[in-house]
């Protein structure tokens, strides 16, 4: 009997801490040894000479088949599984969304049912709660440790918001029972006065959803419910950050030593506002929330990402077809929220900020695997190269040079808002538990080979 099943042969491995040259040595789905020379007999042999070799990207923030605003996502557990595979991403985590009346056991249970025998790469699952009562706060403890161990709260939208009371509640009972409390941060009112105001004013272009959404806005929810988390002497994680308004409140938070984590997106890093101007209705694809801001929020959304008041980058995955969108084409509002980008959050991120000398690949390994790993309760079996460690991997060629545009992609929707956008440096082979899932940019892998992550308790960092 072979030693390996796989050995990923000659490339650069870099983890969070460290770049060597070494082999990869992969059985029963783990890596099981690391060195130099490791014997192939009998093994399937990656070549990543010339190449990095990175743990698998983590997306810890995607919403696959998600109900919103009287449509779906386009993508569903396999077409944007396939898709974030081809990109480098060997685990995602999507969001279960409660429905009213309903248990958390309900909305597992839904999640479950689209996402098992579908997904092609392995996935978690956090539970958005909209609709608490001490029936919910009693099940969460029994539901954290099933492997749901991360809670999110939408601080607006209709029909998901929930209230004050609500998130302090539930920061309480999540961090007592071992998990971890996650929140949607914008102000719910001033979007509420300001969308009706814009629809009196007969202002209803795309352009009018980041007006209506300002960035001080976001900055007075996040810094609200980082005042909750501190009253709740709890962590607290802010999703998909977009401007200085709200990172600046994580950095304060953390200054002072509270445990206070920030996620942003290759959105809020590389488009801005101007895009909701682009005519013929195409600022739609932009419309996301917290929306696109000005770009003199880059310089700070880089920084923070480097100094680690931010510690990793998700996409927020939402896709809807321009069709989809036109259920907004008379007023924003009515535009569904979201856009895509699981497929090229890997490449944007080494282009933009490894090619571009913003941070160095170690950082790299941080904020797109490490990080997520840890604050989601899934490290050391994700987000690293280790022996022992799942054989969930990427190999990058730093030298591919190629310009992004939606034929080359998996996502089902019809565009990309990074259209023409230049890309260093791809994925050429992506490893999940062992198995090649896509090669030069192809899904070669099986629907339903992704596997649930019983996520634990939170590594804050
Ligand atoms: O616009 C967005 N972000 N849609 C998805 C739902 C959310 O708020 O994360
Ligand atoms: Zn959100
Ligand atoms: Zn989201």
């Amino acid at each position: 009997m072979s030693k390996f099943d796989l050995v990923i042969k000659g490339g650069t491995v870099v983890t969070a801490s460290d770049t060597f040259k070494a082999d990869l040595g992969v059985k029963n789905e783990k890596v099981i040894e690391i060195g130099i020379d490791l014997c192939t007999e009998g093994a399937e042999v990656v070549d990543a000479s010339g190449k990095y070799v990175f743990p698998g990207g983590i997306d810890p923030h995607t919403h696959m088949d998600m109900p919103f605003g009287g449509t779906y996502s386009s993508d569903d557990f396999k077409t944007g599984t396939i898709a974030a595979a081809c990109g480098g991403t060997t685990t995602i985590v999507d969001f279960a969304i409660q429905q009213n009346g309903k248990t958390l056991k309900d909305a597992t249970d839904t999640w479950r049912e689209k996402a098992d025998g579908k997904a092609v790469i392995d996935y978690g699952i956090h539970i958005s709660v909209t609709d608490l009562n001490d029936d919910i706060l009693n099940e969460m403890p029994e539901i954290i440790k099933q492997g749901y161990s991360s809670f999110k709260m939408f601080m607006t939208y209709d029909g998901l918001r929930v209230d004050d009371g609500t998130i302090i509640r539930t920061l309480m009972k999540v961090n007592e029972s071992g998990g971890l409390a996650c929140v949607h941060a914008e102000n719910y009112y001033v979007i509420d006065y300001l969308t009706k105001k814009f629809r009196e004013e007969g202002k209803g272009e795309p352009i009018y959803h980041a007006l209506s959404r300002p960035d001080l806005a976001e900055g007075e929810a996040a810094g609200r419910a980082i005042k909750l988390a501190k009253i709740a002497n709890a962590p607290l994680c802010i999703v998909h950050n977009s401007c200085e308004a709200s990172v600046s409140e994580i950095a304060r938070a953390r200054a002072e030593g509270y445990p206070i984590i920030g996620e942003t997106c290759p959105q809020y890093l590389l488009l801005s506002e101007d895009n909701y101007r682009e005519p013929d209705f195409n600022g739609a694809k932009y419309v996301m929330s917290p929306p696109l801001r000005d770009k003199k929020n880059w310089p700070t959304m880089w920084k923070a990402l480097k100094d680690n008041t931010v510690q990793f980058v998700a996409t927020d995955h939402c896709p809807f077809f321009m069709k989809q969108k036109e259920m907004g084409k008379e007023f924003f509002a009515q535009i569904p929220n979201g856009a895509p980008g699981v497929e090229l959050r890997m490449s944007l991120m080494y282009t933009y900020g490894v090619a571009e000398g913003k941070f160095d690949l170690n950082r790299f390994v941080q904020v797109t695997s490490t990080n997520a790993a840890k604050v989601y309760g899934m490290y050391p079996q994700k987000g690293t190269i280790a022996v022992g460690s799942d054989a969930d991997i990427v190999v990058f060629d730093p030298n591919v040079e190629i310009v992004a545009t939606k034929s080359m992609l998996h996502e089902n929707v019809d565009y990309t808002p990074y259209e023409g956008f230049k890309l260093k440096g791809a994925p050429v082979v992506t490893i999940s538990r062992g198995s090649i899932v896509a090669k030069d940019g192809q899904f070669v892998g099986k629907e339903g080979a992704g596997k649930f992550v019983i996520r634990k308790a939170p590594t804050l960092i």
